[in-house]
């Protein structure tokens, strides 16, 4: 494997052994007749101090090298250990003149024109290792509950949100003799595999050519979504909804300690209150309120919101905010939303005003403080006739979707499940405003030089 990693020397060896270190110099300080150099390789959020006794020409920030020496006690308090170096080698040269990372603290926009260096910064390397965690988390928590990992397509010929923000995909008339997308929701393919096999999953890449340019939208993102068959209340997909972010938050909370308490530090002061939050170390669960009763709620409130919150209406970033941050104080899931601002696939609440302008799906969104929307989710419509008529009613296309229609007429057990972005539960976790900053290459308008 090419020797340890600093994680492992660390972890693994003491003063007085002899240790290779592998990185990337953050920075070089000369002091008299010594020289104090910062190296990291990705794996810890506090690299390792290297002294040297020696000068060596060439060594800048930004050099890839290889230190052969030996632990000692190190006199600061933030490292147990250092390593006297007895012999560097530079094994990749870097110019220091024109190396974009310097020792002071970039902004992230600044660093967001160095997508293929910028993880090399202590945040950014902090924010690939939370992710490789969470993402751990997801699978740890579905494969502990018998749900079956699915890989759906990316290729697909449909748009399952309706939302008309696809990515149509050149050629692919000549090729499949019709328009193809890629893919905006694994949904409809894990329903058909739900059909199976119960319980299933997927964690795979989503693309949405969204309008709205916002630091919480990208037009490749991740998405966690599990569908489950045999299940007949909205509440028991909130259930394995809040499970499934408690679990995996506590697992970064005992696995990712350095990580966190860096992002507590410098990017949210509150961190660790969401955290706990999320984790669900409160008594009671994640709130849970009808989309009619928040309407209540907004209209009562004494804020001045940019739009009125009205019944059917979509709720704003504004009014997700207030419920989640100021009136519920906590995660929060808003159900029943009016059918008319929903896809089709969603079961309609046969009490409420069916057909009528005021008939709502069973459905659910959870709203997290400090960051909106983090996951959709809903039963799902599994007659065949209501399926076709929902269908109809949003201008969907039954004969495309004949397929989707057939899991209904063959056997369709009553089903429902949710998506999870995956940058959107990074961003709860870290602080960061920006989903740009959550994943390694972003695109989003504009963006995808690399
Ligand atoms: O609410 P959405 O659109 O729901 C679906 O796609 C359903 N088919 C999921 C399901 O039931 N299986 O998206 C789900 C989540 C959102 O709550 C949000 O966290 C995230 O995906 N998301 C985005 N994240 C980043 N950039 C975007 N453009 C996103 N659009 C949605
Ligand atoms: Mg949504």
């Amino acid at each position: 494997l090419g020797g340890r990693t600093i994680r492992q020397i660390l972890a693994e060896q003491q003063v007085g052994d002899e240790a290779r270190v592998q990185g990337w110099i953050r920075s070089v300080r000369v002091q008299k007749n010594r020289t104090f150099i910062d190296i990291n390789d990705g794996t810890t959020t506090q690299g390792i101090q290297v002294v040297a006794e020696q000068s060596v020409p060439k060594l800048a920030a930004g050099c890839a090298v290889q230190v052969d020496g030996q632990l000692v006690d190190s006199p600061g308090d933030e490292q147990p250990l250092e390593l006297r170096a007895q012999h560097i080698n530079i094994v990749g040269e870097c110019d220091a003149e024109v190396y974009p990372l310097q020792k002071k603290r970039h902004t992230f926009e600044f660093l967001r024109d160095w997508p293929h260096l910028r993880s090399r910064t202590r945040t950014l390397g902090a924010i690939l290792r939370t992710r490789n965690e969470a993402i751990q988390g997801l699978h740890a928590y579905f494969q502990e509950h018998d749900f079956l990992q699915i890989n759906t397509p990316i290729l697909t010929a449909h748009d399952c949100e309706g939302g008309g923000e696809v990515f149509r995909v050149v050629g692919s008339g000549e090729f499949f003799g019709r328009p193809v997308y890629l893919t905006v929701s694994g949904q409809l393919h894990l329903e058909a595999m739900a059909m199976a096999a119960s319980r299933v999953y997927t964690l795979s890449p989503a693309f949405r050519a969204e309008p709205s340019q916002t630091s919480r939208h990208l037009a490749e993102f991740w998405m966690l979504e599990a569908e489950m068959s045999f299940v007949t209340e909205l509440d028991q997909l909130m259930d394995v909804c809040e499970a499934c972010i408690a679990s995996t938050t506590k697992r970064l909370r005992t696995r990712m300690p350095d990580e966190l308490a860096l992002f507590g530090r410098w990017i949210e002061r509150d961190l660790m209150k969401r955290i706990a939050l999320l984790a669900g170390d409160q008594e009671r669960s994640y709130a849970r309120i009808s989309y009619t009763d928040a309407i209540e709620v907004l209209q009562r409130a004494s804020v001045a919101f940019q739009y009125a919150p009205v019944w059917g209406a979509p709720l704003q970033s504004e009014h997700e905010q207030y419920l989640a941050d100021e009136y519920c104080r906590g995660p929060v899931f808003v159900t029943h939303y009016p059918a008319a601002i929903k896809p089709f696939y969603m079961l309609a609440d046969r009490t409420a005003s069916m057909g009528t302008d005021k008939s709502t799906v069973a459905c659910m969104d959870l709203l997290v403080p400090g960051v909106g929307e983090l996951v959709g989710g809903s039963l799902r419509e599994n007659k065949e006739a209501a399926l076709r008529a929902r269908m109809e009613a949003a201008g969907v296309d039954p004969a495309a979707h004949a397929w989707y229609l057939e899991l209904r007429q063959f056997g369709g057990a009553p089903h429902g499940g949710f998506g999870l972005g995956l940058e959107r539960y990074l961003r709860a976790v870290t602080g960061m405003t920006s989903l740009k900053d959550l994943i390694p290459m972003p695109r989003a308008t504009g963006q995808c030089h690399a």
